[in-house]
């Protein structure tokens, strides 16, 4: 690898799926999986193998249908977990690049070593050796981070990267895990630690921060400039907390400012957009609309003196083009007339491939149906009538039959709801603050799950009164988060489905581990 380049790893399908609420299915990460390869990112961090045996498999799938991405699976520093990554990663070393890596960390603050793992100095150095050693089993690309870098003694950060380098590790990750940094600091630490560890220059230096001071991106870049050539990031800054860096900030600032970085990414940047898109529609987590690069706003001039000047002269008030990002390429795809084939060849184009021909015509129904009451179908439609498709993954407990409404001005709203629970019928009504609250009520008088709702939120899809609500709903019981998703032309409707959606995640078995526990 040129040192021109910017290694970017994205770890969207392991830290992010640590933000609440956001743990995906395997075909789910499958889809983001293969979205983030055409997307150009050089390693996608797939899960977190010992997690439990469905994250070692979604690795594992994952491996086998990625080629043009090295995939990654995290492990603690033991020898279960490293053995469990290994494992997983096994069907990218039989390509032909071998494309395959483990990142292995242990904590190396005093605070972590301490109070979490119990353990000295020594034996933490002695442990991240034989991790990497473990790793080297299986792969040649291994990775080692050290947790909680941000508050470690430099010194011994100095020797246990000494140490992990001399056993083979061949990418070194400093990671401010809580996000506690500031960019001059980081970057002089990144800088401080290159000029201080043997054999620096064997090893690509990474970082990983998150942004609880919200400094995610302003510190990774910072590590950039202080020689780091690999920077792990997520799609919308999803992860744990605040979340981490987020790719679409990172590329478009070196991007943007190559005057300044002098580096190349081998990212699609058209590919942002609809990339950020799937991830906010799979995890339930919507992009605020003011956020850099993908939020509905990105790029909208709303004072007259700005919209003059953008008339004017684009680059007045305009430093990258909403085109390059993705935006606008949202074709009109297809309409009432079109046809079965005509529609399976648009989903290849959107990367989307469906598992048998029974799946295929389950969403053409779909979507005949959205283009009766719709008339112009776009890129997006198909992305929301597709989620709605693998949404349906999840064992469907409950399902939605039957819904009436009656909102009125001086009436109190009514909700009549047929669901269907194991493929028994049972109706229930209620009465509510509005139409969606009626409905939800109804909904739990039936089921009883005593879940709390912890977030409501709707967005269109596309522009215009006709488009698509895509709604997402939380909930949260016995210290378990799900989020579910629904996705209508009618937003009543679309909510219900988002909540029965969310039930049936609940009543799921997706137990996780956590790795940094
Ligand atoms: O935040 C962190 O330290 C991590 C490590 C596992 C890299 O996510
Ligand atoms: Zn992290």
């Amino acid at each position: 690898m040129k040192n021109k380049q910017l290694i970017i790893f994205d770890t969207t399908l392991r830290d992010g799926e640590q933000s609440p609420g956001a743990a995906m299915t395997k075909e789910e990460k499958i889809r983001i999986a293969r979205q983030l390869e055409k997307l150009g990112v050089n390693i996608i961090e797939a899960g977190f193998a010992a997690a439990s045996p469905g994250d070692f498999d979604a690795i594992y799938s994952v491996a086998g249908v990625i080629k043009n991405s090295t995939v990654c699976s995290l492990a603690r520093a033991s020898e279960n977990d490293v053995r469990r990554a290994g494992e997983a990663i096994q069907p990218a070393m039989q390509h032909a690049q071998k494309n395959g890596r483990i990142h292995t960390f242990i904590a190396t603050s005093k605070i972590h070593m301490e109070n979490k793992l119990r353990m000295t100095p020594d034996q933490v150095v002695e442990r991240a050796v034989q991790a990497v050693k473990w790793a080297l089993e299986y792969t040649d690309d291994v990775e080692f981070s050290a947790e909680d870098a941000v508050r470690s003694d430099m010194d011994f950060l100095v020797r246990v990267f000494d140490a992990v380098i001399q056993a083979g590790a061949t990418t070194i990750n400093v990671p401010d895990t809580v996000g506690y940094s500031i960019p001059a600091l980081w970057g002089e630490r990144m800088q401080q630690l290159i000029a201080r560890v043997p054999d620096s220059d064997k090893v690509i230096w990474s970082t990983h921060c998150h942004n609880d001071l919200g400094m995610a991106v302003a510190n990774s870049l910072a590590a950039v400039m202080g020689g780091a050539r690999q920077v792990e990031c997520t799609i919308n800054g999803l992860g744990e907390r605040a979340g981490n860096a987020s790719l679409e900030e990172i590329v478009m600032a070196v991007k943007t400012r190559r005057d300044v970085f002098n580096l190349e990414t081998r990212i699609d940047t058209t590919q942002i957009v609809p990339t950020s898109k799937m991830v906010s529609s799979i995890t339930g987590y919507p992009v605020q609309p003011n956020k850099a690069i993908v939020g509905a706003n990105a790029f909208a001039h709303e004072s007259g003196i700005h919209q003059d000047g953008v008339l004017k002269h684009r680059e007045t008030y305009e430093i990258m083009r909403a085109e390059d990002v993705g935006w606008n390429a949202n074709k009109l795809t297809l309409g009432k007339l079109s046809g079965r084939n005509a529609f399976r060849s648009r989903l290849g184009e959107l990367g989307i491939t469906l598992d048998g021909e029974e799946a295929l015509n389950t969403v053409f129904a779909r979507f005949k149906d959205l283009a009766d009451k719709k008339s112009e179908i776009f890129d997006e439609d198909l992305q929301a009538l597709v989620s709605d498709e693998f949404v349906s993954n999840t064992p469907e407990l409950f399902k939605l039959v039957y819904l009436q409404v009656c909102s009125q001005t001086g009436e109190i709203p009514h909700a009549i709801v047929t669901i269907t629970e194991s493929g028994s019928e049972k109706r229930a009504e209620a009465d509510g603050g509005g139409p969606v609250d009626a409905s939800f009520k109804a909904i739990e008088s039936i089921v009883n799950s005593g879940a709390e709702l912890q977030l409501y939120s709707v967005n269109n899809i596309t522009s215009g009164t006709d488009a698509q609500g895509e709604v997402t709903v939380r909930l949260s019981k016995g210290g378990r988060i799900v989020n579910g998703q629904g996705a209508d032309t009618d937003i009543v409707i679309a909510s219900v489905k988002a909540y029965l959606n969310a039930l049936n995640r609940l009543y799921s078995k997706m137990e996780r581990a956590h790795p940094q526990i």
